[in-house]
């Protein structure tokens, strides 16, 4: 087998070295030439989608049906959690908001994730659809890696519609290992969810629901869809 010796003398490199330095240069390069490429945006970062890019506090005061007591009572509650959210951060306290389609659970997560992020905080939005797509079909190695650390590490991670991923053991293992990661860092997830307790104890690992009870204001956010049509 060749020593590194013979094989720099055979590609003739052996001018490497003090005795005869080799100069280098800067290449020169033409005029900067503009690349239209979209800028990602604050809310990009974040991952927050484009439909959702007015899902705040002040949407939905302003768009809220004041005469449902109830639901103006657990609005009220969320708002207090997101105004306070910096010291439920230091407890490792997250959201669970589950209940019917439509019901608007995903704008009130992303209204408290943007409330934080509007004051410098970090966190990540991402669907449980999207976040299975990307785990299982990132090919390198190191980039899906990179991408699964990020979702353990992020201080506050919205896991949107959790059960809409798809049924499976690898499928809810990826997501139960992200859980489980998050809460033994102290993590704070925030949640929405179609699935009731029963469904969430049967599709994921008993554990998963207890660690979320264990970490999770919990809310059901009930009533018909907020949904309208296009006509
Ligand atoms: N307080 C509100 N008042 C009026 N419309 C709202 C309110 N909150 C949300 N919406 C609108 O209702 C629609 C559904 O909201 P959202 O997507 O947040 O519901 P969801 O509970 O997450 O639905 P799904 O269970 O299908 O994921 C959206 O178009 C949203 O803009
Ligand atoms: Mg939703």
């Amino acid at each position: 087998m060749e020593n590194i010796k013979q094989i720099l003398e055979r590609i003739g490199s052996a001018t490497i070295g003090t005795q005869n330095p080799k100069i280098y240069r800067m290449p020169e390069y033409d005029e900067p030439v503009v690349v239209d490429c979209a800028v990602k945006s604050k809310l990009d970062y974040f991952g927050v989608p484009k439909r959702f890019k007015n899902s705040t506090w002040e949407f939905i005061r302003n768009n809220s049906d004041t005469g449902d007591k109830e639901r103006m009572h657990k609005l009220a509650q969320i708002k207090e959690y997101s105004d306070n959210f910096k010291s439920y951060l230091k407890d490792g306290i997250g959201l669970l908001l589950k209940g019917g389609v439509g019901t608007g659970k995903t704008t009130i997560a992303l209204a408290v994730l943007r409330n934080y992020i509007d004051k410098g905080g970090r966190g990540y939005f991402i669907s449980a659809v999207t976040l299975m797509d990307e785990i299982f079909n990132i090919a390198d190695f190191a980039d899906r890696a990179r991408f699964e650390n990020k979702l353990k590490t992020v201080p506050v991670l919205v896991i949107d519609d959790l059960g809409a991923e798809g049924s499976g053991d690898m499928v809810s293992r990826k997501i139960e290992a992200i859980i489980s990661s998050r809460y033994n860092n102290d993590l704070v997830n925030i949640i929405t969810t179609n699935l009731g307790v029963k469904d969430l104890k049967r599709v994921y690992d008993a554990r998963i629901y207890d660690r979320i009870k264990e970490t999770c204001k919990v809310f059901n956010i009930v009533g018909d869809s907020l949904r309208k049509g296009v006509n």
